[in-house]
């Protein structure tokens, strides 16, 4: 019965059917459909945020038990309001409010028991499309819901690895472009080599029908995104979000200690050319894989859309370290940045900035 009145609302909505929701392969929709959607959103305002960018820090910890378990995991879509950076307005889809969407932490063989909510606050369909579930559209048709509607999806994580997770309507470039994509990490089961501190971090890029900086309401613009030339390109949703003058650092370590950074690369468009700037990363997990021996001192590695990288860094020397798309017009132009601050005592051994009044001293 109230599945029955689900499809009808879907079908209403011009989103039934098995062909048009067939996750990462769905038929492209109309150009007229692409603008009769963005007028829908357009003409109810959204609720407002203060931030939509997510805690680089908030990652549940590591996995401690030793036999696979059940795993609630509830995801919401929330269309919200926000500012890509101070004075510029921007229409978000979300999951939880938040990009990237919450990290979901399982092992590998825990079965997910997923609650997706979308509610009628919002105007458009969503669902979820995860790249460690093992089945048609990783869950995208089971998941498609109208707003006002409540959808159920379990998966058992059969393999290990990070794996992106993103909205997957048939507009999914422009859903994902808003902000729907996070990561579920599916921990092997002896875990992770310990590190200090996890950081999560997200890139995708937003199409607007603005110039970068242009102070106001920007609309999402599909044509630009067609031409794929984005107004900004970002980390967590927002303007250098995690650099000192905005949220401040992703996180702060001492020098010794060691990072993982836990990358996904929403897109939907652009490879990320994922990059610490004075530094490499130490570990280097390409696409997310744990099923293969980690590279090693890597310096810029591509991420490409719709997949993720592990990587870890250490800090010999105090500072501020960048974690950029070394396509640098992104990081210059059009927002891409974070910052994570090391602090201890400086290490003239390994690094000399002075080194004519050191060696006076
Ligand atoms: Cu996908
Ligand atoms: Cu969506």
């Amino acid at each position: 019965m109230l599945e029955t009145t689900r499809r009808r609302t879907l079908k209403a909505m011009g989103v039934g059917g098995a062909t048009a929701v067939a996750g990462c392969a769905t038929k492209a929709p109309s150009a007229a459909e692409s603008q009769r959607q963005r007028e829908t959103m357009e003409q109810q305002s959204k609720p407002k945020t203060d931030r939509v960018a997510a805690d680089p820090t908030d990652i549940p910890g590591p996995i401690t038990r030793s036999e696979p378990a059940e795993v609630d995991v509830t995801l919401r879509a929330e269309e919200v309001t926000a500012e890509i950076e101070p004075g510029v307005t921007f229409d978000f889809m979300t999951y939880n409010g938040q990009i990237p969407g919450p990290f979901v932490r399982v092992r590998q063989g825990d079965t997910v028991n997923l609650t997706f909510e979308n509610p009628d606050s919002n105007v458009m369909p969503h669902n979820v499309d995860f790249h460690a579930a093992a089945g048609p559209g990783g869950g995208a048709e089971a998941t498609m819901t109208a707003p006002g509607e409540t959808t159920h999806l379990r998966f058992k994580a059969t393999y290990p690895g990070a794996y992106i997770y993103h909205c997957a309507v048939p507009n999914m470039d422009m859903h994902i472009s808003a902000g729907m994509f996070g990561i579920i990490l599916v921990e092997p089961p002896a875990g992770l080599p310990e590190v200090d501190q996890e950081i999560y971090l997200g890139q995708h890029e937003i199409y607007t029908d603005g110039q970068a900086g242009q102070e106001g309401h920007h609309s999402f613009d599909v044509a630009s995104m067609k031409k794929e030339e984005p107004t900004y390109v970002l980390m967590n949703g927002e303007k250098y979000a995690f650099t000192p003058d905005v949220y401040g650092p992703a996180a702060t370590l001492e020098t010794g200690q060691k990072a993982r950074v836990f990358f996904v690369t929403g897109g939907p468009n652009l490879t990320s050319s994922f990059h610490p700037i004075g530094n490499v990363w130490e570990e280097y997990y390409p696409q997310g894989s744990l099923s293969t021996d980690p590279q090693k001192h890597i310096q810029t590695s591509p991420v490409v859309p719709g997949s993720t990288a592990i990587a870890t860094m250490s800090f010999p020397v105090p500072g501020d370290f960048k974690i950029v798309d070394h396509a640098l017009t992104r990081v210059a132009r059009r927002g891409c940045m974070a910052v994570v601050a090391a602090e201890g005592e400086e290490n003239p051994d390994v690094f000399d900035p002075n080194p004519q009044s050191n060696a006076s001293a």
